[in-house]
């Protein structure tokens, strides 16, 4: 009976064919919405213009700093791009750590510790006082009318910095640097991860043409026509859309695939009602999902002997790499028990494990399927745009989840096989962050400045 019971709230997290089917269809209607003039504004996935208008093409030449901020590890890089010679970037970089208080606390201190890393990694570099052009990794929905500028139209995962929203980041930075009056910035593109994502992994496969981030959050990138991209001047050649499909389901598109355990999670979050999408599958939120689905089953004295621990009550405390370590085949029952004591909860049994286990592996498919939905719609538009029968691309890919979990990548990919049977996608994925992707559109924006050609 106790098995049954489990069974049967596991079963609300388990997806049919149909239902995906349902995913990918609503996702592809909300692309179009937000793509068009008219709906462009209601719309809850924003479909925004990067003004990034082509892949790499191996003439990006010079020497470029990089910021890359809203992932899991904020880093300054240091990126000499050779043309000519093909996978010739050599790449420095340090990583900082941003607090907690400073994420979500005044912009100005944000910037001005953005601006401390960068000035401590120049003198590192043996460059203080250096000024070159910047690519600015900012993983987070900006309104860009071009590439040195980007306005913040709301903060996701885990920043809250106070008067951002509504102002162009490169000025927030630009005055940073002045307030701390060492070096200047004389250029700085805004480039969405995705964006730089797509590019890196452009620098080695020039099929690729879709970046996905599968990390803290979740987003995708892909080249759409300039024909139908309304809110941007022109038809002709085609421009890289930053989708912003985190928001996915935020005017209720999912809601009849929201559970109790979603709600309780989005609740609890930053920025509750919002990125509906990504909080069902990003690894900020899937360890949060499991640790509610938990709770459940223990106050239903289905788990932990029915006592509910004060640690089992904590939020966050199943980061992604316990999930991908617990769902690890290579892992015996007795090791999966040994990260639940490591976590704290020490009560468990080898059954305990074993369900657990189950519930991870329950929250990360569906998670990875819900992904995988998204991603046929994505490259099922890029087919029907071009009129192919028969589409061939590759997708770039970064962000922890997506690398560290053992089986994500499967199941997404035969989630999007099943439903975009004509399309055929390889997945690359990149090695060396989205850094590298984002000198390589510097480069391209201040030749084009500097009116070189
Ligand atoms: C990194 C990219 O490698 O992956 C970042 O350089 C990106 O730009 C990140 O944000 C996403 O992954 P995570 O897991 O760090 O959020
Ligand atoms: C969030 C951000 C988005 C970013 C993604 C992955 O969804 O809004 O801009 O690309 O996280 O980091």
């Amino acid at each position: 009976a106790q098995h049954a019971e489990r069974q049967a709230i596991l079963n609300i997290l388990r997806l049919s064919h149909e239902q995906l089917l349902e995913v990918k269809k609503r996702m592809s209607e909300a692309m179009v919405r937000g793509l068009s003039k008219q709906t462009h504004e209601q719309g809850t996935i924003k479909m925004l213009p990067t003004y990034v208008r082509s892949t790499p093409d191996g003439t990006e030449d010079g020497d470029f700093l990089a910021l890359d901020l809203g992932g899991s590890s904020f880093r300054v890089l240091l990126v000499r791009v050779r043309s000519g010679k093909k996978n010739k970037v050599d790449m420095h970089q340090k990583i900082y750590n941003i607090p907690q208080e400073t994420m979500q606390g005044t912009g100005e201190e944000l910037f001005s510790h953005i601006v401390d890393c960068m000035s401590d990694f120049l003198d590192y570099m043996g460059m203080k006082g250096a000024s070159l052009p910047l690519g600015f990794t900012f993983s987070f929905p900006c309104d860009q009318s071009k590439l040195d500028q980007g306005i913040l139209l709301n903060w996701t995962k885990g920043f809250k910095a106070s008067g951002c929203v509504g102002e162009d980041v490169v000025t927030l930075l630009k005055d940073a640097v002045r307030r701390r009056g060492e070096f200047h910035l004389n250029f700085v593109a805004v480039v969405n991860d995705t964006v730089g994502t797509m590019m890196t992994c452009g620098y080695e496969d020039p099929k690729c043409e879709v970046g996905l981030i599968v990390g803290t959050g979740t987003n995708i990138c892909y080249m759409e026509e300039m024909e139908n991209i309304e809110v941007v001047e022109g038809d002709d050649g085609r421009m890289c859309v930053n989708v912003e499909w985190g928001a996915f389901g935020d005017n209720g598109e999912l809601e009849d695939f929201f559970t109790q355990f979603d709600r309780d999670v989005d609740d609890c979050s930053n920025n509750p009602t919002k990125q509906r999408y990504e909080k069902m599958i990003s690894g900020m939120y899937l360890g949060e999902i499991v640790r509610n689905v938990l709770i459940d089953f223990t106050t239903k004295g289905l788990l932990f002997r029915g006592k509910l621990s004060d640690r089992l009550k904590t939020r966050g405390i199943f980061e992604t790499k316990f999930l991908s370590q617990i769902e690890s085949d290579r892992l015996a029952m007795r090791q999966v028990r040994s990260i639940l004591q490591h976590l704290g909860l020490t009560t468990s049994t080898c059954d305990d494990s074993v369900l657990v286990k189950e519930v991870c592996s329950v929250v990360s498919r569906r998670a990875a399927q819900l992904c995988g939905a998204g991603l046929a719609a994505v490259v099922d538009k890029i087919r029907q745009n071009r009129n192919l029968q028969q589409l061939s691309v590759t997708v770039g890919v970064d962000g922890t989840l997506y690398k560290t979990h053992p089986h994500f990548y499967r199941i997404m990919q035969e989630t999007l096989q099943d439903l975009a049977p004509q399309c055929k996608v390889a997945f690359l994925k990149s090695e060396d962050g989205s850094g590298k992707g984002a000198a390589l559109i510097t480069a391209v924006a201040y030749r084009i400045q500097n009116g070189e050609q």
